[in-house]
C-alpha cells in the first residue's frame, strides 16, 4: 500500500505520516528533507540558493542515510528549501529517488507537497492535509522553540504566508491536492484525533 500525504507546513502531515506508517508497519519518506537537505549542502558551500547547476549537483549528492535531521529542521532551512524546491531541475533531479522508495515491497508512506500528484499518481490512498495559517503559525512557533529558537508568532505567521504563497505559486509541481486527495482539516484537531481520521481515510480506502 503506498500512502501520499501532501500538505503544506506545519499542517500536521508530517506526524501523520509517520505515525500511519508505524502503525501500518511501513517505510515512511519524508521528502522535505531531500530540499532541506540540498539547501543546507548549498549553504554549507557558501553558495546561493538560486545556482542552479550548484543546487543539481548537491540534490545528486545527497545520500538518505547520511542525513542529519536536527541540522534540517531549523526555521532558515525551511525557507531555504522551499526556494530551492521551486527549480524545476532540482526537482527533476529528486524525483527517481523518491520513486524509488515508492517501490519498496511493502509500499510506504510519503509525505511533502506533490506525492499525490507528481511522485507517486498511483497511490492506494492520497490524503491533503491542511490548517489555518493562524493555526500552523501556533504550532510551527511552538515546535521550533521546542528546539531552543528564539521565535516570535507574527514572524513564523509571515513566514508560514509566504512559503504557502512560494510553494503553491511555483510552475514546478506546485503544492495542490490530487484530484483524487481526501482533504483533512486539521486546524480544530489535536495530533491523536487528526491521526484518527488520517487512519479512518486509509481504512476506508482499503475497504
Ligand atoms: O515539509 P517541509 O516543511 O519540511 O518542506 C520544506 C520545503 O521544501 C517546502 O516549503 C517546499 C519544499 N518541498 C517541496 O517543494 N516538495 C516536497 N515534496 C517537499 C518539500
Amino acid at each position: 500500500m503506498i500512502v501520499a500525504i501532501d500538505g503544506p507546513a506545519a499542517s500536521g502531515k508530517g506526524t501523520i505520516a509517520r505515525r500511519l506508517a508505524r502503525y501500518f508497519g511501513l517505510p515512511h519518506l519524508d521528502t522535505g528533507l531531500l530540499y532541506r537537505a540540498t539547501a543546507r549542502v548549498l549553504i554549507d558551500e557558501g553558495g546561493r540558493l538560486d545556482d542552479v547547476e550548484a543546487a543539481v549537483a548537491a540534490a545528486r549528492g545527497l545520500a538518505l542515510t547520511e542525513f542529519d535531521e536536527e541540522k534540517l529542521r531549523g526555521r532558515e532551512m525551511g525557507e531555504a528549501a522551499s526556494v530551492v524546491g521551486a527549480i524545476p531541475e532540482v526537482r527533476a533531479a529528486l524525483i527517481d529517488m523518491q520513486r524509488h522508495f515508492t517501490q519498496h515491497p511493502s509500499g510506504a508512506v510519503l509525505d511533502g507537497r506533490d506525492i499525490g500528484t507528481i511522485i507517486a499518481p498511483q497511490a492506494d490512498v492520497k490524503i491533503f492535509v491542511t490548517a489555518s495559517p493562524e493555526t500552523r503559525a501556533q504550532r510551527r512557533a511552538l515546535e521550533l522553540r521546542g528546539r531552543g529558537e528564539a521565535v516570535n508568532y507574527p514572524d513564523i505567521l509571515d513566514d508560514i504566508r509566504k512559503r504557502d504563497e512560494r510553494d503553491a505559486g511555483r510552475s514546478a509541481a506546485p503544492l495542490k491536492p490530487a484530484a483524487d486527495a481526501e482533504i483533512l482539516d486539521t486546524t480544530d484537531l489535536d495530533i491523536e484525533a487528526a491521526f484518527r481520521a488520517a487512519l479512518a481515510i486509509v481504512e476506508k480506502k482499503r475497504g
